[in-house]
């Protein structure tokens, strides 16, 4: 293998320079050209390719965000987008792609890898929700900036007395609001995978407060209920001032943790092995923190995320 591209697609994640480098370094000691895709799927289409080089990358791995950018590009999901695309990646002599992204990047890459272009897939997303890894790049920094978030919260709601709704990121994956409730100690945890009755919540506070608790934390992932309308009917419940903070976008940014710039590195640097090794359309994971790599097809049609019991009892558990 001579020419390889790299791109990064779908929400950026904190790491995501990381991986960009690594691809950019490992593939040009092993003496392969590396091209940049700008902007996703999107620049592939439109050709936003360049050539890189190890300098291209000086200076980034620090950097959150994605310095090839990225974007959400709904039209690649039709068979000619993909065509004029991988027209593209011919015209420059581009023999196989490595996809930094979530699993709509995955899916474009699945369906590159079916139409006999060869994909690697590393898991770039805050949200954690790629089957076959432990972890994705930027889960980690998004998490560490939730649990400070969550430690500045505390401040206040215990000065106050208030009860503090947190709404966290992680689309419909529960990992990001789990494992931050944990770490920030917060009271309560609501996540998609297990469902939310309200009635259910309001018990369990009534019975923090029985049992002396004068304020509390509730950490929510996105999309499973209105935080405000929540906070109300708490407030309106317990009679005690209730305050909804949506975190929002700024999970996803800020320089990447140690362990995420670790993670993206390793990474990168195994997928150019495995493009070496002539291995295309996988996708990488790392299981017990080895690295592993999977069928990309098999992945998106068959292989599930398992949810994360313990973490979520331990919540209940350190209540
Ligand atoms: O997938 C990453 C993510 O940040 C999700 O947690 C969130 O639901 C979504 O992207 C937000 O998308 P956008 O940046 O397009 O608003």
């Amino acid at each position: 293998i001579k020419k390889i591209g790299v791109l990064t697609s779908g929400g950026d994640a904190p790491g995501m320079n990381a991986a960009i480098r690594a691809v950019i370094r490992a593939a040009l000691a092993k003496g392969i050209e590396v091209y940049g895709i700008h902007d996703g799927y999107l620049g592939l289409h439109r050709d936003r390719i360049e050539k890189l080089d190890r300098r291209s990358v000086s200076d980034i791995i620090n950097r959150g965000g994605t310095m090839l950018g990225s974007a959400r590009f709904p039209a690649f999901k039709e068979e000619s987008v993909r065509r004029e695309a991988i027209a593209n990646l011919n015209k420059h002599g581009i023999e196989a792609l490595v996809v930094i992204g979530g699993d709509g990047s995955y899916m474009g890459a699945k369906k590159l890898t079916e139409m006999g272009y060869p994909c690697i897939g590393l898991p770039g997303t805050i949200d954690n929700d790629i089957a076959g890894t432990d972890f994705t790049i930027g889960f980690d920094t998004a998490l560490n900036v939730v649990m400070e978030a969550i430690d500045r919260l505390r401040d206040t709601s215990t000065s106050h007395k208030r009860i503090s709704v947190v709404e966290v990121m992680g689309r419909h994956c529960g990992d990001l609001a789990m494992a931050a409730a944990v770490a920030g100690g917060a009271e309560f945890v609501i996540v998609p995978e297990k469902g939310f009755k309200k009635e259910e919540l309001l018990a369990q506070i009534d019975e923090g407060i029985a049992s002396g608790k004068r304020h509390a934390i509730i950490t929510i992932c996105e999309h499973v209920t209105d935080v405000n309308a929540l906070a109300n009917l708490i407030e309106l419940h317990t009679g005690l001032e209730t305050r909804a903070t949506i975190l929002g976008h700024i999970q996803r940014g800020g320089s990447p943790t140690a362990r995420d710039r670790i993670l993206a590195s390793r990474m990168g640097a195994y997928a150019v092995d495995l493009l070496i090794d002539g291995q295309g359309g996988r996708c990488v994971g790392l299981l017990k923190n080895e690295l592993i790599h999977h069928d990309i097809i098999d992945c998106i049609e068959n292989m599930k995320r398992p949810f994360n019991e313990e973490l979520f009892n331990l919540t209940k558990t350190l209540f």
